[in-house]
């Protein structure tokens, strides 16, 4: 059961329906830049029990929440200078800040993990950004994927994914980016908790270095070692794919039908990457050979995801 009976027109009724839809404690398929979430009252400790128990999710992974703007944001988390500024920079955007929770927590314990620390983002896809602003509180969502699995990049695999436990999907079409957000924590020294759309060095021009996330897991519990993983096995820095192998080329002149950039584009190779995962894992293929991408700038992301869907610890 797919739940295309479920997928929304966006205009001003549809996400009135969805915002309602929230408040009356459902989940719903909400199109980000990032990648699409399944999106719950952050407030509703039972509807964010459903979210987790949609995605199969172990309930210790804390979930960002979505807000409409700064304004919004500083009600749910304690800002300072640094976080202001990333914000300011990056907002709306594919940008995650980890802060101190603000009391009275708006955000709830289950959502938050028990933790004290609360993940806020300001997305910046229209129809998330409508939803938000119809809704008027803070918004959790996970990305819309079953745990472990490769996050949804289109409507189609969203609904594949979790859409037989939302009551209503809306339709923004394929995401931009591709690449959940970056995860930055300013709790004491500014961390990289993951890799993400936005990349460490344009982080770094604003706040100055970052230290590494591996040093810090405790704080992102959720960074499974097997994670974003298609059914077949993921082989990673492959020059060529062996017999029965899809491949999952870089650059000019890699076989198609899987190409992530043609022109090497990283920004592109990001957009296409999750999508080129799923289809290639259709195929039904004895493996998926990846090429070898550059570490540099968007290529740390990717990096880190491949890693991940390869089963080793990014
Ligand atoms: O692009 C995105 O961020 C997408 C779209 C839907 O917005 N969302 C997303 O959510 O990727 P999710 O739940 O799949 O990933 C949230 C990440 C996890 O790695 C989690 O551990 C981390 O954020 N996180 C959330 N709250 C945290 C906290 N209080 N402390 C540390 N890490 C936290
Ligand atoms: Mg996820």
């Amino acid at each position: 059961m797919s739940g295309t009976d479920k997928v929304q027109e966006t205009g001003a009724g549809a996400i009135a329906r969805a915002a309602a839809a929230l408040r009356a404690g459902d989940l719903v398929i909400l199109p980000t830049e990032t990648v699409y979430g399944l999106a719950a009252d952050a407030a509703n400790p039972q509807a964010v029990a459903r979210l987790y128990e949609a995605k199969g999710r172990p309930s210790f992974n804390p979930l960002i929440a979505h807000v409409a703007s700064l304004e919004a944001a500083e009600e749910v988390a304690e800002f300072d200078e640094r976080a202001r500024r990333l914000a300011g920079r990056f907002w709306p955007g594919p940008l995650t800040l980890v802060l101190p929770v603000r009391r009275p927590a708006r955000v709830c314990d289950l959502a938050r993990a028990g933790l004290d620390t609360v993940a806020v983002r300001a997305p910046a896809h229209p129809v998330a950004r409508a939803l938000l602003e119809a809704f008027g509180g803070p918004v959790a969502a996970p990305s819309a994927n079953r745990s472990g699995r490769p996050s949804p990049t289109a409507l189609e695999a969203a609904l594949e994914e979790t859409g037989a436990a939302a009551a209503a999907a809306l339709d923004g079409g394929p995401c931009r980016v591709g690449l959940e957000s970056t995860v930055v924590a300013l709790l004491d020294e500014p961390r990289l908790l993951r890799p993400g759309a936005v990349t460490r060095a344009e982080i770094e021009a604003e706040i100055g270095p970052l230290a590494e996330a591996e040093a810090d897991a405790k704080r992102s519990p959720g960074r499974l070692a097997r994670h974003y993983a298609p059914n077949a096995p993921v082989r990673l820095g492959a020059e060529a794919p062996r017999p029965g192998e899809a491949f999952l080329g870089f650059g000019p002149g890699a076989p198609g039908p899987f190409n992530l950039s043609p022109a090497g584009d990283l920004r592109e190779a990001a957009a296409n990457l999750f999508a080129m995962l799923r289809a290639a894992d259709a195929t039904g293929p004895s493996g998926i050979a990846v090429a070898p991408i550059p570490e540099e700038g968007l290529g740390e992301a990717i990096n880190d995801r491949l890693r991940r869907a390869a089963g080793f610890v990014g």
